[in-house]
Parts: structure tokens; C-alpha cells; sequence
């Protein structure tokens, strides 16, 4: 049976006062099944390390391959580990769009978590024209045949759905077309591998994603931010 995961991306927001959400999220999540992840901008995963959090777990936004070296301005998977994160987001469509990342990079970066401990979320989405010229499932596909290395596993990697054209816009993706992807992805990637939806998640609309047979959880950007809107998303999922 797959784990279940809420899991908050904060993208570039938040600076350490806004980290007594993330100790609000904890309490609210205490006693909940899923496992309760935030993805933080890196320099407030090195300020929540040591905070007296007792079931949330903390998580990155996206590593450079190497381990070290003349990189400026990018961290390494090494980094984030040491910061106290146990999970980090590759292949976000936001940094596939703004920085040009390639399957292939996304494909590094995803190893590159894995050499360091982490557990990658490994995102894929498609754009509205992609979703409109019918070209959903093959666009998916080959995305993961591009991005996700040998080895993946369930213990090591969680793969998030986040249609391009529904991050950020208020258009949450329809049940039918969440649980055509879904299936779709759990016939390609087997029982164990979490799976989650991301893209204008709330918590109104929570409950009608979690009830279908193959969305174990939701990857959360704006919603995430402050405990009043995430707790709950959390708890229609447990
Ligand atoms: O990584 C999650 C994010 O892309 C979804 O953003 O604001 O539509 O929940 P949002």
C-alpha cells in the first residue's frame, strides 16, 4: 500500500518568522496517517533544523547534480541533507520553465538526492496545449522514461502529477482527468510508489482528489503556506 503524503511546496516564499506556520502544521498533523512533508526555500531549512517539530519533515525545492564545487548560487543534495531536509522536489515545472531544465537534468538531480539520502518528489506536468492537442499520457510518459533513473523506488522516490496549466491558476484538474493519469501512472510504476496530485489543491476540493484509487496525497504550493489552509488538506486525506 503506497504511503500516503501531504506535502507543502513553499516555492520562494517565507523567511523565519513565517516558520511558526510550519510548527503550527506539525501540531495539526500530529496524530494523522500521511506523512506531513514542506518543501522550504533552502535558507529556512537550515533555520527550522533543530525546531521542536515532532512529525513533519522537512524538504527541499531542487539540488544541483554534484556533490560540491564552482557552481554559484546552486546547492548540492549533501547541503540540503546536512540542513536537516529529508526530502527534495525535482523536476518542478516552474524550474523546467524558468532555468531549462531537461529530463536529463532532472534525471541528475534526482540521483544526486538519492546519493545524498534524500527522497526525490519527482514532479511531471503537462502544458494546456499538450492537455489540448491530446497529447497528456505520451507527454507524461516520456517525461518519467527521460527523468526517472534506474533504481527508483518507493523507499526512494515519490512521483508528483502537477498539470502545468493547473499550478497557481484556481483550475484544479477534474477527478476523470486525475484518475486517467493516475492509472495510467501506477500501471507504469507498480503498487508501492506514492503518487500525488499537485496544482490548485484547496481544501475544498481535497476530498474528491483523495478518494480516487491511485492519488496518495497532494503536492500543496499556495495552499501550504499557512496552517489554517493546510492542516486540513491533510486531514481529508487520513
Ligand atoms: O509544487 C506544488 C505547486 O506547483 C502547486 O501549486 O499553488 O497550485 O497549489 P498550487
Amino acid at each position: 500500500m503506497p504511503q500516503k503524503y501531504a506535502a507543502g511546496n513553499w516555492k520562494m516564499n517565507g523567511l523565519v518568522t513565517d516558520l511558526t506556520e510550519v510548527l503550527e502544521i506539525d501540531k495539526g498533523v500530529a496524530d494523522l496517517a500521511c506523512q506531513t512533508v514542506i518543501c522550504l526555500p533552502a535558507t529556512l531549512i537550515y533555520a527550522a533544523d533543530g525546531d521542536p517539530r515532532q512529525t513533519v519533515e522537512i524538504g527541499g525545492q531542487y539540488c544541483h547534480p554534484a556533490a560540491s564545487g564552482a557552481h554559484t548560487g546552486d546547492i548540492s543534495a549533501e547541503m540540503l541533507a546536512e540542513a536537516g531536509a529529508s526530502y527534495v522536489i525535482t523536476g518542478h515545472s516552474e524550474r523546467r520553465t524558468d532555468h531549462g531544465e531537461t529530463d536529463a537534468d532532472v534525471r541528475a538531480q534526482t540521483e544526486a538526492a538519492w546519493r545524498a539520502g534524500l527522497v526525490a518528489i519527482l514532479c511531471i506536468g503537462e502544458t494546456l496545449d499538450q492537455r489540448e492537442a491530446g497529447e497528456t499520457l505520451s507527454v507524461l510518459m516520456s517525461q518519467i522514461d527521460g527523468s526517472l533513473p534506474e533504481g527508483a523506488t518507493a523507499e526512494n522516490t515519490i512521483l508528483a502529477y502537477e498539470p502545468v496549466w493547473a499550478i497557481g491558476t484556481g483550475k484544479v484538474a477534474t477527478p476523470d482527468q486525475v484518475a486517467e493519469v493516475h492509472d495510467a501512472l501506477r500501471e507504469k510504476l507498480g503498487p508501492e510508489m506514492s503518487l500525488l496530485y499537485g496544482g490548485s489543491v484547496k481544501a475544498a476540493n481535497a476530498a474528491e482528489l483523495f478518494a480516487l484509487t491511485n492519488v496518495d496525497g497532494a503536492l500543496v504550493g499556495g495552499a501550504s503556506l499557512k496552517a489554517a489552509d493546510f492542516v486540513p488538506i491533510a486531514k481529508a486525506l487520513s
